[in-house]
């Protein structure tokens, strides 16, 4: 696949078989990441590849707690109001069945975190479009980076006192009939283009 077509038939996969991903192409997928640029060639990135299944359970109750704690309000950003509903009916799975989670944390105090972590991710779901792996960008670890209960168990992972998370990607086959992930281009509605 050329680059070009990794970019046009990447999508997001949210239903993931529980089939476990190679270590190998757990390593590729992360090489893609860290060799993403930085701003100032920074490289402060730090990349957390969970397959620990008690792990992945672990951060999915203590998000599902999290959100379920918060009050539910109109104005709030559409995708909050739906992961806060689905909480307090205890039926939130944030990074739906995946068997794999990428968490990508970076200094707090560094003004290109998020930037650096999200050419990251981008960079790591492309590898995973290659390598026929399904992948999504997963926001709610970056919306909850501040919340007590998850930061002590992400510094029990290895995060440092002075980092947050500002992304996250699940990652593993996907549940489709073929194992392949739905690679169907989707039509641009926006993203305007300004030649001059
Ligand atoms: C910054 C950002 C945050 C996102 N957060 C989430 C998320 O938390 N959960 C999710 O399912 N998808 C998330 N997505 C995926 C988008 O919903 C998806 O890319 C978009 O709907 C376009 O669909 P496509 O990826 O199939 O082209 C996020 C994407 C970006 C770029």
């Amino acid at each position: 696949m050329n680059t070009l077509d990794a970019i046009k038939t990447r999508r997001s996969t949210r239903k993931f078989k529980a089939q476990p991903v190679e270590f190998e192409k757990l390593q590729t997928v992360v090489e893609a990441g860290r060799f993403g640029p930085t701003g100032g060639n920074a490289q402060t990135n730090h990349f957390f590849v969970i397959s620990d299944a008690a792990v992945i359970a672990k951060l999915k109750e203590l998000v599902q707690s999290a959100f379920a704690r918060m009050e539910l309000r109109d104005d709030l950003y559409k995708s909050l109001q739906n992961s806060i509903r689905l909480s307090q009916k205890g039926n939130y799975s944030f990074c739906y069945t995946a068997p794999v989670l990428i968490v990508v944390a970076n200094k707090k105090d560094y003004g290109n975190n998020m930037a650096d972590v999200a050419c990251a991710v981008e960079n790591m779901m492309l590898a995973a479009n290659e390598l026929d792996l399904g992948s999504c960008y997963i926001n709610q670890l970056k919306w909850l980076n501040e919340d007590p209960a998850l930061f002590d168990y992400l510094r029990g992972l290895g995060l440092r006192e002075d980092e947050r998370v500002y992304a996250s990607v699940a990652v593993g086959y996907a549940d489709t009939e073929s194992g392949l992930p739905n690679r169907s281009e989707s039509p641009r509605t926006g993203n305007e283009v300004v030649f001059v």
